[in-house]
């Protein structure tokens, strides 16, 4: 199987398994780095910012289907009252298979953030920032790859936007939200910043962290 395709496989297999708990504390413990991994793996670090586009592409995408699909199955259920208890990200983990095979952290963050476990870091802030930027003035944006240094991990984002007034349902202004919502949202999130938004705006970021020697291995 291509490297792709055991993603996609690995993918599925979170979907079946979705629910119950949260990727960050998974995180399988760190392999010991080995003489034989340094002296054999000789990649440039294009190589990897590359490698690590790809599967970061494929995961956000196939992740934010399988959140899209959730709250159009709640909503179906019962309209956005029942979807606005069940967009968190962390019912939607990584299964043991990713997280085996990649080992990869999977959040969504915001600098105006509903859930404050979604707050950005100071590193992810400077990424919004300049995603921020770049949509006010027009310009595309897209995935941004780099090194955390010092260390292992590299850091893969994803610009966020609001692709559509279905979100607006939840994230947009206060008319646009009906009373059920609203109510839920103020229980669940007394401090909610996640309000105000229009279609097109910049609602946040998927924000995915590698460990460089998964990256190194998979090449
Ligand atoms: C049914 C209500 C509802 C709808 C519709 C909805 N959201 Fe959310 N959204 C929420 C809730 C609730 C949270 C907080 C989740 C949590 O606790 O992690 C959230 C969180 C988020 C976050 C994480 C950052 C944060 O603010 O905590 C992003 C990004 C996001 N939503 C984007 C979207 C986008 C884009 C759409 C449309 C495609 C959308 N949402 C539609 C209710 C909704």
């Amino acid at each position: 199987m291509s490297p792709s395709y055991k993603l996609t496989f690995a993918i599925l297999m979170m979907v079946v398994w979705a629910c119950g708990f949260s990727t960050e504390k998974r995180r399988p413990k760190r392999i010991e780095d080995t003489q034989d991994q340094r002296e054999v793996k000789k990649v440039s670090e294009a190589d990897i910012i590359n490698k690590t586009t790809e599967l970061g592409d494929s995961i956000t995408q196939i992740a934010g289907s399988v959140f899209m699909g959730k709250i159009s199955e709640k909503y179906a259920e019962g309209g956005y009252e029942a979807a606005a208890e069940f967009c968190s990200m962390n019912a939607y983990p990584l299964t043991d298979s990713l997280a085996k095979e990649y080992k990869v952290f999977l959040k969504r963050v915001s600098n105006k953030y509903r859930n404050p476990n979604n707050a950005s870091s100071d590193l992810e802030k400077q990424v919004l920032e300049a995603y921020k930027y770049s949509v006010e003035h027009g310009d595309d944006i897209g995935a941004n790859v780099q090194f955390i240094r010092p260390g292992d991990t590299i850091l893969y984002n994803k610009p966020i936007r609001i692709p559509s007034e279905l979100c607006l349902n939840c994230h947009g202004s206060p008319s646009q939200i009906s009373e059920e919502v609203h109510s839920i949202l103020k229980e669940e999130y007394p401090n909610d910043k996640a309000t105000g938004y229009k279609v097109g705006d910049l609602r946040g970021m998927w924000s995915l962290k590698f460990l460089k020697k998964e990256i190194v291995q998979g090449l």
